[in-house]
C-alpha cells in the first residue's frame, strides 16, 4: 500500500459548513448547514461549490483563479477575512464547523457576494499609475524608464495587491466611518510615490493629506495581518503620514 506523504488526496471523511449568506429577495441573511465530503486537499471554496452544484443552487459564490491569485472569494470564514481558495478545511475545520459569511466592510449584494464598486472608485481615486510631466511619455515606447533594484524594493512589496478586499473588511476604521479612503487605496497611494518613475508625488501626497484618507488611519494593523499577499497596508500609510509632514515642512508642492 502506498505511504500517504500528503501529497495525494485521501478521503479525510466529512466537515460541517454553516453558511450564512444573504438572501436578495428576502431582504435578509439565511443561515443553512451543510455536510460535506472533503480530502485533505479540499478548501472552503471547494466545498462552497460542492454545496452550491448538490445542495444549493441558489448559494452565490464568486470565484475565478482557485490559487489565491485573483482575490475573487475574499469572505469571512470562521469570523476571519480570508479568501476562500487558501482557505483548508482540514485546518479551519479543526475545532468543529466551519462558519462562513460575506465580507462585513462592503455592501452586500447576495449570497456571499459583496458589491466591489466603491472599493474601485477608491482605488481609481488615488491616481493609481506613473504619473509624468510629460503625458506622451506614455506612448513613446522607445524610450526606457531605468531602475535601480533598491529604487524598484521600494515600491515592489506594495504593488503584490489582488484587489480582494480584505483589508478593507478587517479595518476598524473603514467599517466605522464609510468615507474613509481604506488601507487598500492608501496602500496603492504610497505605492506609486514610491516608484522612482512617478513625477507626481507632491500632488499625491497632498490629495491624500486628509482625515479621511492618510491622516483617518488609526493604526491598528488589522489590514496587515489579513493581506494573503503579504502587503503590508499599515507600513505604507505610516510612510504616508511620515513623507506628508516633512512635504508640508519644505513648504508643500512645487510641482504644476
Ligand atoms: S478564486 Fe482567485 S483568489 Fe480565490
Amino acid at each position: 500500500m502506498a505511504k500517504d506523504d500528503g501529497s495525494t488526496p485521501s478521503s479525510i471523511g466529512e466537515a460541517e459548513i454553516v453558511v450564512r449568506a444573504f438572501d436578495s429577495e428576502a431582504g435578509q441573511f439565511r443561515r443553512r448547514h451543510h455536510t460535506v465530503k472533503v480530502t485533505n486537499f479540499t478548501t472552503v471554496l471547494d466545498s462552497l461549490i460542492s454545496i452550491k452544484e448538490k445542495e444549493d443552487p441558489s448559494l452565490s459564490v464568486r470565484y475565478s483563479c482557485r490559487m489565491g491569485i485573483c482575490g475573487s472569494c475574499a469572505m469571512v470564514v470562521n469570523g476571519k477575512p480570508r479568501l476562500a481558495c487558501e482557505a483548508m478545511v482540514s485546518k479551519v475545520g479543526r475545532a468543529g464547523p466551519i462558519t462562513v459569511e460575506p465580507m462585513r466592510g462592503h455592501p452586500i449584494l447576495r449570497g456571499l457576494v459583496t458589491d466591489f464598486d466603491e472599493f474601485f472608485d477608491k482605488h481609481r481615486s488615488v491616481k493609481p499609475w506613473v504619473m509624468r510631466n510629460n503625458p506622451q511619455e506614455r506612448f513613446n515606447t522607445a524610450k526606457e524608464f531605468k531602475q535601480t533594484d533598491e529604487e524598484r524594493d521600494t515600491f515592489l512589496p506594495f504593488a503584490e495587491c489582488i484587489k480582494c478586499g480584505l483589508c478593507v473588511d478587517a479595518c476598524p476604521v473603514s467599517n466605522t466611518n464609510k468615507e474613509f479612503l481604506g488601507p487598500q487605496a492608501l496602500a496603492q497611494g504610497y505605492r506609486y510615490y514610491a516608484d522612482s518613475k512617478d513625477q507626481g508625488k507632491g500632488r499625491r501626497l497632498e490629495l491624500l493629506d486628509t482625515m479621511d484618507a492618510t491622516w483617518g488611519c488609526e493604526f491598528a494593523g488589522a489590514c496587515s495581518e489579513v493581506c494573503p499577499k503579504g502587503v503590508d497596508p499599515a507600513l505604507a500609510i505610516q510612510m504616508l503620514k511620515v513623507e506628508t509632514a516633512k512635504h508640508r515642512l519644505l513648504g508643500g508642492s512645487k510641482e504644476k
